[in-house]
Parts: C-alpha cells; sequence; structure tokens
C-alpha cells in the first residue's frame, strides 16, 4: 500500500477576545477560583460575543494563510471538525470557501463531527484523500464555539469550556520520513455519559476514567504502528481538557509532565480547536521541523491519535 507521507505547509489559530476569568464564573454560580484551578488547572478561558464557529474557523485559515504566504488557489479540500456550527447546513467548510473567494475551483469541502478527536480524525480523512493523489492541498479546521451550547446553570461542566478555532494547511510529501501514522477509534456511549443536547451534558468522573484510560492506549498503538518508541517524539499535543488528565498520562508513561504541552490554563477545554490551536501556538514559537504526536479524546466517546512532523 501507498505510504501516507504528508507535510504541514501551514498553520493559524484564533481565540475571541474577551476573557472569562473563573472569578467571573464565581458571580454567577457557586463555585470558585480554587475549585476550578485544583480541579482542572484552568484560570481562564476565551469567549465568542459575536462570532460564530464559521467566523472564528475563518480566521484561523487566514491567519495559516497570512503568516505563510500560502497560494489559497492551491486548496482543493477542506475539512472542519466541529459540533457547534451555528448552521445544520451549509457546512462550515462550504461558508469558509465561499469566504476565501473559492467558489470557482472544484474543492470538496465538508464538516465532520468526532468532538474533541475532531481535528485528529479530520487530519486522518484529509491524509487520506491526500494519499490518493486526487487531491493536492487539504485546509483542515477545527473550531468551536463552546460557549453557546454551554448550561450555564450546570457549575461542572460550564467552567471547563472555552472558544477558539485552528488550522493546518496539509499537502502530500515525497520524502518517506513524513509518514504520517493514526490510531483513531470509538467506543458509543448510548447510555448519555457525554451528550449534548441541546446543552452539554456530562458525567464528568466517567469522561475522566475514559479520558486517563485511552490516552496511554492510543499512543502506544500509534507509536507501534509508526515503529517507534516515545523518545522519537520531540513534542506531545494532548486534547487541553484537564490538567489531571494530562498529569495522570504522563505518570501511566513515566514520562515528566513538562514533554506535554498545554495551555488550558488560558483556554480551557475548546473541543475540536484544542489540539490544532495550540499546534499552532507551538509552531509560533518553534520553527524547527519536529515529530508531534497528537492525542485527543472526547463524546463519543472517540479518540485520535497521529504521529506527523510539523
Ligand atoms: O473534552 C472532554 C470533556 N470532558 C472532560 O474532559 C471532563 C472530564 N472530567 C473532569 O475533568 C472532572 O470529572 C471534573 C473537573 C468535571 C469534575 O472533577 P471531579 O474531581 O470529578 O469532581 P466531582 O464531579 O466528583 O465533584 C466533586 C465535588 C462535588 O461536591 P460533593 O458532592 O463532593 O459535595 C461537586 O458538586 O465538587 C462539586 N463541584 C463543584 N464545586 C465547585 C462540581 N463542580 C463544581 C464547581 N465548583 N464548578
Amino acid at each position: 500500500m501507498k505510504k501516507m507521507a504528508i507535510k504541514i505547509k501551514a498553520t493559524g489559530g484564533y481565540a475571541p477576545s474577551k476573557i472569562m476569568t473563573n472569578d467571573d464564573f464565581s458571580k454567577i454560580m457557586d463555585t470558585n477560583d480554587e475549585w476550578i484551578r485544583t480541579r482542572t488547572g484552568i484560570k481562564r478561558r476565551h469567549i465568542a460575543e459575536n462570532e460564530t464557529s464559521f467566523d472564528m474557523a475563518y480566521h484561523a485559515a487566514l491567519d495559516a494563510i497570512t503568516k505563510s504566504g500560502y497560494d489559497k488557489n492551491k486548496i482543493d479540500l477542506i475539512v472542519v471538525a466541529s459540533i457547534t456550527s451555528h448552521v445544520k447546513t451549509p457546512s462550515i467548510a462550504n461558508l469558509i470557501q465561499a469566504k476565501l473567494g473559492l467558489n470557482d475551483k472544484n474543492i470538496v469541502a465538508f464538516d465532520i463531527n468526532a468532538a474533541c478527536s475532531g481535528f485528529v480524525y479530520a487530519l486522518e480523512i484529509a491524509s487520506s484523500m491526500i494519499a490518493t493523489n486526487n487531491y493536492k492541498s487539504a485546509l483542515v479546521i477545527g473550531s468551536e464555539h463552546m460557549s453557546s451550547i454551554i448550561d450555564w446553570e450546570d457549575r461542572q461542566t460550564a467552567i471547563l469550556f472555552g472558544d477558539a478555532a485552528g488550522a493546518a494547511i496539509i499537502e502530500a510529501s515525497d520524502n518517506e520520513k513524513d509518514e504520517v501514522f493514526f490510531y483513531n477509534g470509538s467506543r458509543g456511549d448510548d447510555t448519555g455519559i457525554l451528550w449534548i443536547d441541546p446543552k452539554v451534558k456530562m458525567a464528568g468522573r466517567e469522561v475522566y476514567k475514559f479520558a486517563v484510560d485511552i490516552m496511554p492506549k492510543a499512543i502506544s498503538k500509534v507509536l507501534e504502528k509508526a515503529n517507534l518508541t516515545i523518545n522519537d517524539i520531540d513534542v506531545i499535543i494532548p486534547h487541553q481538557a484537564n490538567y489531571r488528565i494530562i498529569q495522570s498520562v504522563a505518570k501511566d508513561m513515566e514520562l515528566p509532565i513538562e514533554r506535554f504541552l498545554m495551555n488550558l490554563e488560558e483556554y480551557g477545554n475548546t473541543s475540536a480547536a484544542s489540539i490544532p490551536f495550540l499546534l499552532d501556538e507551538h509552531k509560533t514559537h518553534n520553527k524547527k521541523s519536529q515529530k508531534a504526536l497528537l492525542i485527543g479524546f472526547g463524546g463519543g466517546f472517540t479518540w485520535g491519535a497521529a504521529i506527523i512532523n510539523i
């Protein structure tokens, strides 16, 4: 079978400017900064006031294009991971195509729902489509307006989430060293442990147990597929749900916590946006080529693990 060798050509990110602190929450519900910080590691989150997931996705895409000087006319595939679109159709990807002025091009554009694992799922879909040689350049985005689906009466879930978007543009690489590997999967939650109907409902402890169980397993599976060890990985980019979850994974894998990138203190859990947004933040400070391991988990339940050169 043909190897999937993929290169990330550009990354972009966007977070709305309005910040909501833990103290802001304690003014509207029975909670406090100390509880939120010690149970989750979150101090602040950014909240969209007049923007939709589409608006944020567009800002992130534009950021990727402008920062890298990428020729947007090369894009022939747009995949957006989101569970918070303001309309059911057109997809966010369709709207991005129009707003980027690419309606005259024959582009395939669609959204996917794999909750917080969405970006890693979208990356596998886009990589596979590029590997068929039918597509040359994919814009892959994770964008979430979580504050639009929060139950503002539920202190256990409301404090966790924030709004943001992250984007990556990928192309095929002729270097075999750029081969990408995935270990994505799902375990159907038909009992309502983590549902959005229409607001977020969650049995937090159950989700926590799922996360700390699946993350080390998915990491070891994707490493096995790539025939690598964790020592071959330069940077680990985990889904930003809870500091304690990441701490538990680090302990399980006998790794220092510093090996795991984090920005949840500032942005909270931004669902499908968390991995690409953090990836872009990292690339802004670190231009050199690195081998990254992306690891996400979320509603569905779903998980996504990828090894990719960034
Ligand atoms: O992207 C995937 C999305 N979801 C997740 O990643 C969530 C995974 N789960 C978690 O991160 C944790 O389970 C939470 C942070 C949601 C909750 O932490 P916990 O340590 O599991 O707390 P708990 O739900 O067992 O609640 C402990 C206590 C309870 O009070 P009692 O019954 O012991 O008196 C809660 O009512 O903390 C109380 N509590 C709060 N207190 C102050 C729950 N939420 C709050 C709050 N402020 N915001």
